[in-house]
Formats: C-alpha cells, sequence, structure tokens
C-alpha cells in the first residue's frame, strides 16, 4: 500500500524522468562534496535509463566522477568478458561512455572458488555500509517477483549470497545463453535487506507482461513468494511502469 506508482505513456518517457532524478542527486551530493551511492540493475528494463544518463553525460555535461555504484548481481559462474556477464552489460551501455571511475564500479564477481564466495558477500555489503548506504536503489522485476535475483521464498532480511535460479529465470535467460542447458544454475546477488536499507528505491517495469506481477507486487500481501512485495514496507519506493504493465491495477 505504500508504493507509489507513477505511469508513463512508454517505457522512453518513464526511463527519462527516472534519469532527471538520478542526475539531480548526483548534482546535489556533488555540490555537497559527497558521493553518491547507486544501486543499479541490468536485464533490458534499464537500457533506456543508462542511454538517457549517457546522453546527459555527453550533451549537457553530466559527471559521475562522484559516483560509487553497486550493482545487484551477476550471474555464477561468469567470465566478466563473457558476452552475456554483467558486467560487460554495465561497461557497453554505461560505464564506457561516462566519466565514472572504473574503481568506483562494483559488480559482484563471478570467477570466484566457490569457498570465497560467503566471505566475498559479506565484505560487498561491508562496502556499501562504509559509504552509509545505498542513496538510490534502481530496480527491474522478474515475470515471478524477483528483485536483483532473489528469487521467490528469498526472506526480507536475506544477504548478500549464491542462490539457485529459478527454472523460470532460466527460461527467461535461454535465449540469451543460445538454450537451457548453457544458462548458469547459480548466481550472486545483493540480499533483499540491503535493497531495503537504500533510502530510495525506483522499480521500472514495462509492457503487459509484467502487469499481473506488478498487480500482486503493489496490491498483493506481502509475500516471500514474490520478494517485490517486500517494498511494500519501504518508506520511500516508486514504481515507474508504462500504461502496459500498470494496466492491472
Ligand atoms: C534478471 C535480473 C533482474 C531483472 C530481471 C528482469 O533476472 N537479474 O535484476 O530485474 O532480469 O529483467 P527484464 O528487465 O529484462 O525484464
Amino acid at each position: 500500500e505504500n508504493i507509489g506508482t507513477v505511469v508513463y505513456e512508454d517505457s522512453n518517457s518513464g526511463s527519462k524522468a527516472v534519469a532527471k532524478e538520478i542526475a539531480e542527486l548526483i548534482q546535489v551530493k556533488a555540490s555537497q562534496k559527497q558521493p553518491c551511492i547507486l544501486g543499479l540493475a541490468t536485464g533490458s528494463s534499464p537500457k533506456g535509463l543508462y542511454a538517457e544518463l549517457v546522453r546527459l553525460h555527453k550533451e549537457e555535461g553530466l559527471s559521475f566522477k562522484n559516483v560509487i555504484s553497486f550493482n545487484l548481481d551477476e550471474y555464477y559462474p561468469m567470465e566478466p568478458d563473457s558476452v552475456n556477464s554483467y558486467v560487460r552489460f554495465m561497461n557497453e551501455l554505461l560505464f564506457n561512455h561516462v566519466d565514472i571511475l572504473p574503481e568506483n564500479c562494483h559488480i559482484p564477481d563471478g570467477t570466484l572458488d566457490k569457498e570465497e564466495i560467503a566471505d566475498y558477500c559479506d565484505a560487498y555489503e561491508s562496502k556499501i555500509e562504509a559509504l552509509g548506504g545505498i542513496d538510490l536503489q534502481i530496480l527491474g522485476i522478474g515475470g515471478n517477483g524477483h528483485i536483483g535475483f532473489n528469487e521467490s521464498g528469498s526472506l526480507q532480511n536475506s544477504k548478500t549470497r549464491l542462490v539457485a535460479l529459478d527454472h523460470i529465470t532460466r527460461v527467461a535467460a535461454s535465449s540469451d545463453f543460445l538454450g537451457l542447458n548453457n544458462t548458469p544454475r547459480t548466481a550472486i546477488t545483493l540480499g533483499v535487506k540491503k535493497i531495503m536499507e537504500a533510502q530510495r528505491v525506483i522499480l521500472m517495469a514495462w509492457g503487459e507482461g509484467k502487469s499481473n506481477i506488478i498487480k500482486q507486487s503493489v496490491e498483493g500481501q506481502v509475500t516471500n513468494l514474490v520478494p517485490a512485495s517486500f517494498l511494500q514496507e519501504h518508506d520511500n519506493v516508486t514504481f515507474v511502469l508504462d500504461k502496459e504493465s500498470s494496466s492491472k491495477l
């Protein structure tokens, strides 16, 4: 019930509005000589947002020098230069085209040995905490209500961790990986707890295909079967939608 929704004509205008909010936050923080801590997402939903941020950098001089980013997730195992890695996605869609410092870009490491993962995840969270937490978290939503790779069943206080991907999530990703057999079974994801601790959360969803899960997340019960429904308990969250994704509200 807490979830504010804003409906745009299309994903393009919604993405531009989110980019504008991010740009303003970056500039306010810069004027205060503060870093701007952004939680970033992958998937198709934020592509328009990143394109607009690149445009704001190139055409309007928006600087990312004070931005420190933490991506939500990465497949495991995953090499950074692999076509489907989220490292590659972020580099190609955003980082390579703006003046963000490479050392300020954090993405979970898909190349770790299994035994290293738990300590790595704790350290990922500690880095966020040392910076005072995430100022603004960008989210997409899986068709099953996952946020990051927090699948159905994830707890509200879940930590950053290695997770098994749902079959339905793997099927959705399988065309990128040229078949289900090549699709990773696991991923490292920021936990729900750190997402909920962000000062502000913006979830973007476009298209008819997301309309059912958007209804469940916004109007349904808060349940770990639909991790996005936890956002009903966040006090500064906006779902940025288009006509189609909002059509069942
Ligand atoms: C993947 C990502 C999620 C993303 C979801 C939805 O599972 N790990 O963070 O929200 O896909 O993807 P899309 O935006 O392409 O619908």
